[in-house]
């Protein structure tokens, strides 16, 4: 049966379908191919050559012939108002967070600079390649309508929540229990699913809210379908002896979350450092998701992720950048960190894994597997160009690579932004390297 298409992209194209860790058929690499698109929603991926001069009247081609196209990438974890924040000297997590991020959150509740900041974070991200994030916003709902706004303008897939904190907050920056219930289900109506939009519970961490704003987080993801929760957890040996000191009846910090029902299927825990075993069998048994940030783990010195845990015991991965704890919005960076970290730790980080990762490892996390992560037909035309030739370095290294596993370790050691020829959202180009 012919295949209906409206646009037509032509390029080199990677991408995985499985776990790397699950074997080499795991991924494809389709060189000299034409991705068919129809309404911005993957048909199908042939060999160019499959073309007929007749298939192409009449329909939009975007011609990267000799560039590697990756599925766009997925940031599990970061926070919009911290994009200034990025690259703030000296301290660890807890001062790190009086001293410049509770201040500069204080900004946000005035919608205006909180919609200059939404937009620029999103030019921010597509520039890296980024096509779906999990974003925190500030407690200012109006802070959530900004990055939505943003999000809706560019038909971007996009999670994001209000942060929710009623306690150790300065007071400037706190709500209460029922207040901040009241605006999250106020924010979920309006923005929950509407196009490719989700809404995340976001309570801080578990020292910012008191167990009735906990209890509160539990009862929304119990009314809504389809909810996403994101926190922070086991981040700081600081942070982690102060959560035993308020919460003293728990078993483990990541036990707090537990006894308010906040770890199950489609809940993003960054960090997941201080973890011991129970806490990730725990994180296995229950389905949510331990997000990855070597980035901002190593700036803020907060500690090395266990890869090799999680993988022991079968947790759900993603990776993420945490701007404004972690340091680049790059993908390819965060990757490049995560091999380090996991280097450090005595494990491996192969390439196709850390794209795996950054690609349909992150979409299964958040269950959006149907939709992005990967170049199956049916979902949406989400993905990155890159440049083969950005830098002479790149070029050289890349010429010399003889296997397309080497070419992509070689572009997350060695790229970042400058890699990014173009970022696609639902098959429209929304970034072009010498046009933004
Ligand atoms: N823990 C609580 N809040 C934050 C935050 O904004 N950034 C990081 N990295 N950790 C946190
Ligand atoms: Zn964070």
């Amino acid at each position: 049966m012919a295949i209906d298409f409206d646009t037509v992209v032509l390029g080199d194209f990677l991408h995985c379908i499985d776990d790397p860790d699950q074997g080499d058929d795991s991924w494809q690499y389709h060189a000299d191919s034409a991705l068919l698109l129809n309404k911005g929603r993957i048909q199908g991926l042939q060999p160019v050559a499959k073309l007929s001069e007749a298939d192409l009247v009449d329909v939009s081609v975007f011609d990267y012939s000799g560039q590697l196209v990756l599925p766009g990438f997925i940031d599990s974890h970061c926070h919009y108002p911290q994009t200034e924040v990025i690259a703030s000297y000296g301290l660890q997590l807890l001062d790190w967070l009086k001293q410049y991020t509770f201040p500069t959150e204080h900004k946000f509740s005035d919608p205006e600079y909180a919609a200059t900041i939404a937009s620029f974070f999103c030019e921010q991200i597509l520039r890296n390649g980024t096509t779906t994030a999990m974003v925190f916003a500030t407690i200012h709902p109006e802070s959530v309508d900004a990055i939505f706004d943003e999000a809706q303008k560019r038909q971007m897939c996009l999670l994001a929540g209000k942060v929710m904190m009623d306690r150790n907050a300065p007071e400037y920056l706190r709500d209460d229990a029922s207040s901040s219930y009241e605006q999250s289900a106020g924010l979920i109506e309006r923005w929950h699913g509407k196009g490719r939009l989700h809404y995340a519970v976001t309570p801080r961490f578990a020292p910012t809210s008191t167990e009735e704003q906990l209890q509160n987080c539990g009862r929304l993801l119990n009314e809504y379908d389809g909810l996403y929760l994101q926190s922070h957890v086991a981040e700081n040996h600081d942070e982690v002896a102060w959560v035993k000191q308020l919460f003293p009846d728990s078993r483990s910090y990541l036990d707090v979350y537990d006894s308010y029902g906040l770890l199950r299927e489609r809940c993003v825990y960054a960090h997941c450092i201080h973890l011991d075993q129970t806490d990730w069998q725990r994180m296995a048994d229950s389905g949510a998701t331990a997000s990855f940030c070597p980035t901002s783990n190593l700036f803020l010195g907060s500690g090395l992720f266990n890869l090799e845990a999680a993988r022991e015991y079968a947790a759900n991965v993603s990776l993420a950048t945490d701007v404004g704890g972690g340091t680049s919005f790059s993908m390819l960076q965060t990757m490049h960190e995560a091999y380090k970290v996991t280097q450090m730790a005595g494990g491996k980080l192969s390439p196709m894994k850390a794209l795996y990762l950054a690609t349909l490892g992150g979409a299964r996390s958040l269950q959006l597997d149907s939709e992005i992560g990967s170049f199956e037909v049916g979902k949406a035309g989400d993905f990155v160009v890159m440049n083969r030739q950005a830098s002479e370095l790149i070029d050289l290294r890349l010429r010399r690579a003889t296997e397309i596993t080497e070419q992509l370790f070689a572009l997350i050691i060695l790229g970042d932004d400058r890699c990014t020829l173009a970022t696609h959202v639902m098959g429209q180009p929304l970034y072009r390297a010498g046009v933004n």
